[in-house]
């Protein structure tokens, strides 16, 4: 049961009848009672009337009989303390496996793009956000009952195939397999070459004539034309490489916890035969703009450093596509073929301008029709403890496989060492930068992965030695009783505002709290060692507070040892 939305339901008549209007009660969980609302104050704010009068004047009005009984406090707050029959009641009431929670009224086609690695790179701690970030949306937004398409937008198409493709050939050819074991150093090695960046000694070998440089550059040139063309060994060996590349993210996505599978990986290459009907529609639209040999959008509202207007690059003057056009088809698809009403793109701050370019074209082409939307579910970066951007101590990026390796070395598995590594990055505000510290995000208290893990392990071990069948109806007597008796109703509100913010850290939090109530119980209130009426109430409390670690961590894509 929704508390804050039963109490709401009971005040808004009281409200409506003292305003003239409707007003949202907006009731919270609050220190001072088990439930304020403030909202008198800002009524008495617009009646130009004192605020207590006007919280009194609601409370008299208020029917709250046989749920709750109602103060007004401070300047103007009221107060409510529910009566604990219902509390009771509804946390007894949560031992169904959607913890009470119903799948919503009217659910919708969500696409949520992410992850996004780049083909014949290791997966970065880059893109480690917009994985572990995607992933809690999706599960969360899918368990609330919406059709959710995951999409991993590969970078998988363009140029640096050229140059691949033939460092490949020169390792080779065809038996790519082997040369390709390490990704990171097979791209570095074909960036050298392209680069021109040859060992010394083949430099000096090479002052006479052409350098083996240009000779490499000139051959990846001839590539990309053969890879676009449709070249069959070409396209052979590119499918090859990414087919590697997808094994390698399956690979860290499986280890990672995280969701997507083959089916989900549609990347760049998806969408190149639809790009020239993308540009024929903006043409017919008007849209297009002929700008230094490119053909761009230049929607309202966007400008340079320098004031100029920004232009949306559809196609460059080279007669190529890039990763706008891309976009811009990927968009139409998804609404068009995909039926899609909801497009979240959980892509890393820096991308803002791109997306609200790529959306505002989006619209003004109709791709974006009223009643879908379109969302930048941004974040900010991971630093290292000198707050610039995290890398290894030579200054490279950190390989997300060695930073999972080095997670189940320092935790005691794999299980809170991944889990303490997702629950860092899903606990803060998604928008702020935070600093990657083992010390902090492994610590067995505050607001951490393993907090919450051995707070659920703790449960699980009262329960071998209680057994299931010994829960019975919850009676409250101690306060610490009562107060995670209303920890365990804030569970739908928190899934509901993290689910409607797109903010994971909505029901990190709120688990967090949950624990701490539980810890507090815990230390007050003996369970095992108390009898009768009182252990089995106080079983059924740990009992509903595992489901909910459980549930709420699930959500999160975070597992959970039943040892620790
Ligand atoms: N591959 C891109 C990058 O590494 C991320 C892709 C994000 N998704 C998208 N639809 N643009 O920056």
């Amino acid at each position: 049961m929704n508390l804050e939305a039963l109490l709401a339901d009971r005040l808004t008549a009281a409200f409506a009848a003292v305003a003239g209007e409707t007003v949202d009660p907006v009731v919270r969980q609050s220190q001072h009672a088990d439930f304020q609302s403030g909202a008198a104050l800002a009524l008495a704010r617009r009646l130009g009337r004192p605020p207590r009068e006007v919280a009194t004047e609601v409370a008299g009005r208020a029917d709250l009989a046989g749920v709750a009984a109602v103060e007004v406090s401070g300047p103007g707050f009221l107060n409510l303390t529910v009566d604990d029959a219902v509390l009771t009641a509804a946390v007894d009431a949560l031992d169904d496996d959607r913890l009470g929670v119903a799948p919503v009224a009217a659910p919708e086609r969500i696409v949520i793009d992410y992850s996004g690695p780049n083909a014949a790179k290791e997966l970065q701690v880059g893109h480690l956000r917009s994985t572990i970030i995607g992933d809690a949306l999706a599960r969360l937004l899918a368990w609330l009952g919406h059709d959710v398409l995951r999409r991993n937008h590969l970078g998988d198409w363009g140029t640096q195939f050229g140059m691949l493709i033939e460092h490949m050939i020169d390792l080779g050819g065809t038996d790519a397999e082997h040369s390709l074991g390490d990704l990171t150093d097979f791209y570095r090695a074909a960036r050298r070459k392209f680069d021109g960046d040859t060992e010394p000694s083949v430099r000096s070998r090479a002052v006479a004539g052409r350098s083996d440089g240009e000779d490499f550059k000139r051959r990846a040139r001839l590539r990309v034309v053969a890879l676009q063309s449709g070249d069959e060994l070409t396209r052979t060996l590119w499918r090859r490489l990414i087919e590697q590349t997808e094994r390698t993210f399956l690979d860290a996505y499986g280890r990672l916890g995280v969701t997507l599978t083959m089916d989900d990986f549609v990347g760049e290459s998806f969408y190149q035969d639809q790009l020239a009907s993308v540009l024929a529609e903006l043409d017919a639209k008007g849209l297009l703009v002929a700008s230094e040999g490119a053909l761009c959008v230049f929607p309202d509202g966007f400008a340079g450093r320098d004031g100029e207007p920004l232009p949306l690059i559809v196609r460059k003057s080279d007669g190529g596509f890039g990763y706008a056009a891309t976009d811009l088809a990927a968009l139409r698809h998804r609404v068009r073929e995909l039926g899609a009403t909801r497009l979240l793109y959980v892509v890393g701050a820096p991308q803002r301008t791109h997306f609200r370019m790529v959306f505002e074209v989006g619209r003004l082409a109709g791709w974006l029709p009223d009643g879908v939307t379109a969302e930048h579910i941004e974040f900010g970066s991971i630093l290292g403890a000198d707050g610039k951007m995290f890398k290894t101590r030579s200054g490279d990026n950190v390989r997300l496989a060695d930073l999972l390796d080095e997670a189940c070395v320092r935790a005691t598995s794999p299980a809170v060492g991944v889990g303490a590594i997702k629950y860092a990055d899903l606990s803060g505000d998604r928008r702020s930068d935070y600093v990657f510290d083992w010390d902090r995000m492994l610590a067995a208290t505050g607001n951490t992965g393993p907090y919450l893990q051995y707070a659920y392990a703790r449960i699980r071990s009262i329960f071998r030695q209680a057994g299931p069948a010994a829960t019975g109806p919850v009676v409250l007597g101690h306060p610490a009783e009562r107060r995670l008796a209303l920890a365990l109703l804030g569970f739908e509100p928190a899934v509901t505002a993290a689910a409607g913010l797109r903010e994971p850290h909505r029901l990190a939090s709120y688990l967090h709290d949950l624990a701490v109530a539980f810890t507090g119980f815990y230390e007050t209130c003996p369970v095992l060692r108390a009898a009768g009426q009182t252990r089995a109430s106080r079983l059924t409390l740990a009992d509903r507070t595992a489901r909910t670690l459980a549930l709420g961590l699930s959500l999160l894509g975070i597992d959970l040892p039943d040892e620790m």
